[in-house]
């Protein structure tokens, strides 16, 4: 095919057709020359981090770029114009300047990884079918869990769609652990449950209980002291009032790592009194799951062995491509146990291998993405200690950023002290709000300058970071540091960044 253009070429003449192996190696040649010369973009620093647009541009289609979907096949080369569209108008989640999202960085094993998994292109549910994927799932969950402390790495887990999913995952085997008729019989076999969390938690918990069919009246808010973290007495109150009031207490989330100000919550005083209380302790690590990596920082977890389930989000902390988050539980055989409904076409118990490799029927899924590869393969790739380093190498990206502004004219903290996470919170004041006393028009003021920060960076598309009010604070933002690609030049960047929007504010 030297003479082919993919102008006059539609996605017949690919393989499977006949003859269609060359021009498919032509094709995805061109792919991968659009994909690695984006990725040499992101990585550097004088590409925008986006070329933002409003959706109604995006809608009416810009310079060809048309999200129409069309009756009539279209040739490969508008394919080919299409894939490149679609990235040219994205955000480059992996560029040194990118800080919105707890996820971010472009991980080139991860990369590989997630192209070798499309490529197989198959489902986690059984063995049968992921031999190898499902071994690899199964070697990391124990590693994960010998890592959380839990003696030889034993109980269970499952790899799931993300945090939000795991937490899901952990309030459901409580109430199979304490009520399993539930499973049976709906949630009238049980007494009234009482679920508490933080009121810094992520708000996945509460999602869990309104889906669960326990409604969100019986999803608990914890108070907080002023850096974010649960106070214990608080909890133990709440517990002996939802007992007064004959209700059942079944479950704390503790928060490793919250959100917003990257909290740790003392895990030990919680675990003391769900063992006295009997209720379930589930550790949300999602976000701070990664720190147990870290022999520097891990004990900000301390007490996490004993929780009986635990949300890890490698695809916040660690790196890894999204999506890629597990749910560890302490005591084999209550994922199974809940989940499990023993479809006889899939899961047919005369198989000729050991047919508890086929861990489909733990999961509430029916097809499972296979979220392993990339992680395994990035494990591989740079060692426990190169996880460890990525950490380390974060939280000084932090402290850094922190040391940086805490003195410094128009910033103020959100709250004091050095940040246990990569977290860093902070109000900047343009010049025209220094000085003003504290009153409803500053905090007024105040709480408009950090939205039109953000949008006059996604504007110019230099830079990202988050913003939000949290409790009775108006808007401030929100820095995070996962990325690798991340130096101390980049957060230099964001100040000065921030300092040229904002002044004239
Ligand atoms: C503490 C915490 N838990 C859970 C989640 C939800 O994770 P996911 O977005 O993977 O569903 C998040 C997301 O930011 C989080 O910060």
């Amino acid at each position: 095919f030297p003479f082919c253009t993919f102008w006059s070429m539609l996605s017949l003449y690919l393989l499977p057709a006949k003859n269609g192996e060359e021009p498919t190696m032509q094709f995805l040649l061109e792919v991968v020359d659009i994909l690695t010369n984006y990725i040499r973009k992101t990585f550097d620093r004088s590409t925008k981090v986006l070329d933002f647009h409003h959706p109604h541009q995006l809608l009416e289609g810009i310079e060809g770029f048309n999200l129409e979907l069309s009756d009539q096949p279209e040739s490969l080369e508008q394919i080919l114009v299409d894939c490149r569209d679609t990235l040219k108008y994205g955000v480059r989640t992996g560029h040194p300047r990118f800080f919105n999202q707890l996820s971010s960085g472009l991980d080139i094993i991860g990369l590989a990884g997630e192209w070798l998994t499309s490529t197989a292109n198959t489902n986690m549910f059984t063995y049968e079918i992921a031999p190898v994927f499902v071994l690899m799932e199964q070697l990391t969950l124990k590693k994960m869990r010998e890592i959380v402390g839990w003696p030889g790495g034993e109980g269970d887990g499952i790899f799931s769609p993300g945090g939000a999913i795991s937490n899901m995952y952990s309030v459901m085997v409580a109430r199979y652990k304490y009520y399993p008729e539930v499973k049976t019989k709906g949630m009238s076999a049980a007494p009234r449950l009482i679920l508490f969390t933080s009121e810094h938690s992520h708000y996945s918990i509460k999602k869990a209980g309104a889906a669960l069919g326990f409604g969100v009246e019986n999803v608990i808010l914890l108070k907080c002291d002023e850096r974010g973290r649960v106070i214990p007495a608080d909890l133990e109150a709440k517990i002996i009032d939802a007992k007064q009031k004959g209700y059942v207490p079944l479950f704390v989330n503790a928060t490793a790592g919250s959100t917003v100000y990257g909290a740790f919550d003392p895990i030990n005083e919680i675990a003391d009194l769900c063992e006295k209380y009997n209720m379930w302790l589930h550790v949300d690590g999602a976000w701070g799951g990664g720190l147990l990596m870290s022999r520097k920082h891990r004990h900000k977890l301390s007490g996490i062995e004993r929780a009986n389930s635990v949300t890890w989000n490698p695809h916040k902390m660690m790196g890894v491509p999204l999506q890629c988050s597990a749910i560890l539980v302490r005591e084999k055989g209550l994922l199974q146990g809940c989940n499990q409904m023993c479809a006889g076409y899939l899961f047919q118990p005369d198989k000729q291998y050991d047919v508890t490799y086929d861990t489909g029927d733990k999961a509430i899924q029916c097809g499972r993405h296979v979220d392993i590869f990339k992680f395994w393969l990035m494990w591989k790739a740079k060692g426990t200690s190169g996880f460890e380093q990525h950490i380390n190498k974060c939280l000084e990206l932090s402290e850094y950023l922190y040391t940086k502004i805490k003195n410094r004219e128009g910033y103020e903290m959100v709250f004091q002290g050095e940040p246990q996470h990569t977290n860093v919170c902070f109000w900047y004041l343009p010049p025209s709000l220094r000085g003003m006393p504290d009153c409803p028009e500053r905090r007024e003021r105040l709480h408009k300058v950090a939205p039109k920060i953000k949008a006059m960076m996604m504007e110019s598309g230099t830079t990202m970071v988050g913003y939000q009010p949290q409790g009775d604070k108006v808007n401030f933002f929100r820095m995070v540091v996962s990325n690798p690609a991340a130096t101390k030049s980049d957060i230099d960047f964001l100040i000065e960044e921030i300092e040229r929007l904002g002044q004239d504010l």
